[in-house]
């Protein structure tokens, strides 16, 4: 797909459409560009005004395509489950990410798709996520000290680049104060990267150096560097950990054939995006949260303070369900601010979803981030609760109704670590710091492709008074 013009992929995108056999779902299916340019602004508003007006799924033209998206707890279990191999990712809505990621396991399908995940799985394992907990600790520590009472910051660019350097350390047994490392800013590359994302619909089809494209390949080339000099050092040196790239230099197929420097890059370069970016957007959405309501952050203190015995969580705690509390508000974080809030999907036949046809080729999405808003699922869907989400009230959610982490075959890999690193940060971040927002601010979001607060995070930084508050449990 990268070696076509872009005109091409348009005029092959549309002629698919042209060859549909059965008719695409109600919706808005006139070229419009100011419809193309509300959506990227607001896209959750203008899905639910979508909802409501055709149902579960329907049809929006964006720039030159019908995007069908499906939405609801049935059509996210026949998308991600039960209809799981009658989609592909890879030609869907976000396939220019190739342009960053290559082939690594986001933007790859079928067999290729299945063979990569069990090679990577290991990884992932529950005990060898445990073992990261200190390196996670030891950098948020770290970062916490920049952090200074009485000053003024960006909570979203500090965890940037904190969630980059555990990344770094974690997932790659990269040093990220080595000279190599330090020469390049890893995390503002990926921003310089991924604001493709953030550019004019009309923009993104231009493929010259100056495009948002191009800006995206030169940051991708300078994190290329990096990624190629580790790979090569450890070839040479043989040094292995228990990190996924080791892992990844050693991964044998059946055939005993091994993934070249291409394959490796292209699979570092997805989990540092992947492992980065979704952990900034919570933490930097679960703190603006906190703070509009102190006593929601007051009764996690609480909790802590009742069962940590030093102060510090450990990976048994962080990972199995003994800080419910916690669990519950980044449950709820992760239900109202989703960062990868759209699946993107290409049909690979034509389909029926409860009776409504779907093209054969058709752009098909799910949304997380919509999905996660609608009334009858989640009443008052645009308030705050953690207690949406004792066990009690989970339990009696319906089956793809909560989706931050997608589901069936595709199910975020590093779901377990994200949520270890966002536990174990925002447990250090409540003991030593408390946050209160600019009064003027008000929270803005972009997709970048993932959201984020528009404006970074802005504030001021305290630190918290010991109180006596409830926990979440006690407050009806
Ligand atoms: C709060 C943190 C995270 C959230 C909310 C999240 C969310 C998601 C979602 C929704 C998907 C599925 C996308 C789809 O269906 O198209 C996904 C896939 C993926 N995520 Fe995550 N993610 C998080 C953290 C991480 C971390 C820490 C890593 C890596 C260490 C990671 C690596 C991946 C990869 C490689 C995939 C593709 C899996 C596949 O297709 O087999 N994610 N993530």
């Amino acid at each position: 797909m990268l070696n076509r013009s872009p005109l091409s992929v348009v005029l092959d995108d549309i002629r698919d459409e042209r060859r549909a056999s059965v008719p695409y779902p109600p919706g808005e299916t006139r070229f419009s560009l100011p419809r193309t340019r509300r959506f990227a602004q607001e896209p959750l508003e203008m899905l639910l005004e979508s909802y409501e007006r055709f149902g579960p799924v329907f049809t929006l033209r964006l720039l030159h395509s019908n995007v069908v998206f499906m939405l609801g707890p049935a059509a996210n279990h026949y998308i991600l489950v039960s209809h799981a191999s009658d989609f592909q990712w890879r030609e869907g809505s976000f396939r220019d990410l190739i342009g960053l990621m290559g082939d690594g396991l986001l933007t790859i399908d079928g067999d290729f798709h299945r063979r990569s995940r069990r090679i990577m799985l290991p990884a992932f394992h529950r005990d060898n996520i445990a073992a990261s907990v200190d390196v996670i600790r030891t950098e948020t520590e770290r970062a916490i000290e920049q952090l200074e009472p009485g000053t003024s910051a960006d909570l979203y660019d500090w965890t940037r680049h904190l969630a980059m350097r555990v990344a770094m350390r974690a997932l790659f047994g990269l040093d990220p104060d080595s000279g190599r490392a330090q020469a390049i800013d890893a995390a503002g590359l990926f921003e310089e990267a991924l604001a493709f994302y953030a550019s004019d619909y009309l923009l993104r089809v231009f493929r010259g150096k100056r495009s948002p494209w191009g800006r995206m390949q030169v940051a991708a080339r300078k994190l290329d560097t990096l990624i190629y000099a580790e790979i090569a050092d450890r070839r040479a040196s043989g040094r292995r950990g228990s990190d996924i790239l080791s892992l990844l230099l050693d991964a044998e197929d059946e055939d005993g054939s091994r993934l070249n420097d291409r394959q490796v890059r292209d699979e570092v370069m997805t989990l540092l995006f992947a492992g980065h970016d979704t952990t900034t957007s919570t933490i930097s959405f679960m703190f603006y949260e906190l703070a509009r309501q102190p006593s929601i952050a007051e009764r996690l203190r609480a909790e802590q303070r009742t069962l940590l015995t030093d102060g510090r969580a450990s990976a048994a705690q962080l990972l199995g369900g003994e800080l419910p509390e916690l669990e519950m508000v980044v449950d709820e974080t992760l239900r109202k601010y989703p960062p990868a809030w759209v699946g993107p999907r290409r049909a690979v036949r034509d389909l029926d979803f409860e009776g409504t046809p779907i093209p054969d080729r058709a752009f098909v999405n799910y949304c997380s981030w919509a999905s996660h808003h609608l009334p009858e699922v989640f009443a008052e869907p645009d308030r705050f609760r953690p207690e949406r989400f004792t066990p009690e009230a989970r339990a009696a959610l319906p089956k793809g109704a909560y989706v931050p982490f997608g589901g069936g075959s595709r199910t975020c890999i590093g779901m377990r670590f994200g949520q270890l690193e966002v536990r174990t940060i925002a447990t250090s971040l409540l003991a030593a710091r408390s946050f209160e927002l600019p009064a003027d601010f008000t929270l803005t979001i972009r997709q970048m492709p993932t959201i984020s607060p528009r404006q970074g995070l802005p504030v001021h930084v305290g630190v918290p008074v010991p109180s006596d508050a409830p926990p979440l449990g006690a407050v009806a």
